[in-house]
C-alpha cells in the first residue's frame, strides 16, 4: 500500500480522527526519528522556525518530558506553561490563557487538560495547530501511538495480532486511545478487569470483554497493564487495593504457567504491587522503558507532520 506523505487532520485531538494511513504515517516517520536519536548528534533542524508552548493543567512525568525532548531534537524553541504557577489560580480562563500565549508568536500548542474536550473547545477558536497530550478520562493518542509503535517493534504488522489490555479500563483515556488505534490497524483487542472498572459501552468498539486474568493472559501476544486511576475514583470500584492486586494484578508464577512469551507493557506511572508485581514490571518480559524512549521518536513524528501541515 502506497505511504500517505500528509496528515489528513490539522490537529491531534484524539486517535478516534486519524484514518489507518494517518497512524500508519506517524509510525513510519517515528522510525526514522527513532534513529536520528540514537545518533552521536540527535538534533534536526525540522521544526527552527517554530516555537511551541506546553501547557500542562494536570500533572506528567513521561508526557511533558517526552514533548519537551522531541521540540528540541526538532530544533523549536520551546515554553513551558505549569497551570499551578500561573494566572490560571487567579481565575483567567482557558481561552483568554491561550490566546495571550498565542499572541506572543507561539505556533503550535501541546496540551494536557482535567477536562474530557478541553483540547476540542480550543481547536475551533484559535489559530495554531493542538496536540492533546491527554484531556482528563477521554483520550491520549500520543501514548497509544508510542504504544502502537513499540508493540509493531516486538510483532512486526498488527493485523490480527491479540492485544490484552488489563485494568482500570473505565477512568483510562489511554485505553480508548488504544483501542482505538489498534482495532484501525486491524488488531484484536480484549479488555480485562473487574466488572466495575470496565464500562458498558466498550463491546460497540469492537473489542472482547473478560473478567480472567490469568485465561486473558494465556489469549494474548501482549499485555498492555493500566494503572488503577484512584484520583479519578469518586466511589469505591473495588474492596481494597490488596484484593484488587489478589484477584486482579498480574505476578511472575502467572506468566510461568504460560508456555509462549508475553510481552509487557504500562504506559506508567505503575502502581508497583498493586495491577503488576516489580518481579514481572522489570523482568525480560517488559519493554515499559522501551516504550518511553520510543515516546520521544513518535512525539517528534506527530510535530513534524502538523507542522508541514500549517
Ligand atoms: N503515560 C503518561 O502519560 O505518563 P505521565 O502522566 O507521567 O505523562
Amino acid at each position: 500500500m502506497p505511504q500517505a506523505s500528509a496528515l489528513s487532520v490539522p490537529h491531534l485531538l484524539g486517535i478516534k480522527d486519524l484514518t489507518a494511513e494517518d497512524i500508519r504515517l506517524i509510525l513510519h516517520t517515528a522510525a526514522t526519528f527513532k534513529e536520528v536519536i540514537n545518533r552521536p548528534i540527535k538534533k534536526v533542524p525540522s521544526l527552527r522556525d517554530l516555537t511551541v508552548a506546553n501547557l500542562f493543567f494536570e500533572d506528567s512525568t513521561r508526557t511533558r518530558v517526552s514533548f519537551e525532548l522531541a521540540e528540541k531534537r526538532l530544533s523549536a524553541d520551546i515554553v513551558n506553561f505549569s497551570a499551578s504557577s500561573s494566572s490560571v489560580k487567579k481565575g483567567e480562563t482557558l481561552l483568554d490563557t491561550v490566546h495571550n500565549i498565542l499572541s506572543m508568536k507561539v505556533d503550535m500548542i501541546v496540551m494536557r487538560h482535567p477536562a474530557p474536550g478541553a483540547p476540542h473547545f480550543l481547536a475551533g477558536r484559535i489559530p495554531a495547530s493542538i496536540i492533546n497530550a491527554g484531556d482528563g478520562t477521554h483520550e491520549h493518542p500520543t501514548q497509544a501511538l508510542l504504544d502502537a509503535y513499540s508493540m509493531q517493534e516486538q510483532l512486526g504488522n498488527l493485523e490480527g495480532k491479540k492485544i490484552a489490555i488489563f485494568g482500570d479500563i473505565l477512568h483510562s483515556r489511554v485505553a480508548l486511545s488504544n483501542i482505538l488505534c489498534l482495532r484501525k490497524l486491524g488488531a484484536q483487542v480484549r479488555v480485562c478487569g473487574p466488572p466495575t472498572l470496565i464500562p458498558k459501552y466498550i463491546s460497540s468498539l469492537g473489542v472482547e470483554v473478560s473478567f480472567n486474568v490469568e485465561q486473558s493472559l494465556r489469549w494474548c501476544d501482549i499485555a498492555n497493564i493500566l494503572r488503577i486511576q484512584l484520583e479519578r475514583q469518586d466511589i469505591r470500584y473495588f474492596p481494597s487495593l490488596r484484593e484488587y492486586a489478589l484477584y486482579f494484578g498480574i505476578n511472575k508464577a502467572m506468566l510461568d504457567r504460560i508456555d509462549k512469551r508475553i510481552v509487557i507493557m504500562h504506559p506508567g506511572p505503575i502502581n508497583r504491587g498493586v495491577e503488576v508485581t516489580s518481579e514481572v514490571a522489570d523482568s525480560e518480559h517488559s519493554i515499559i522503558l522501551q516504550q518511553v524512549e520510543n515516546g520521544v521518536a513518535v512525539r517528534m513524528a506527530v510535530l513534524y507532520l502538523l507542522a508541514g501541515n500549517r
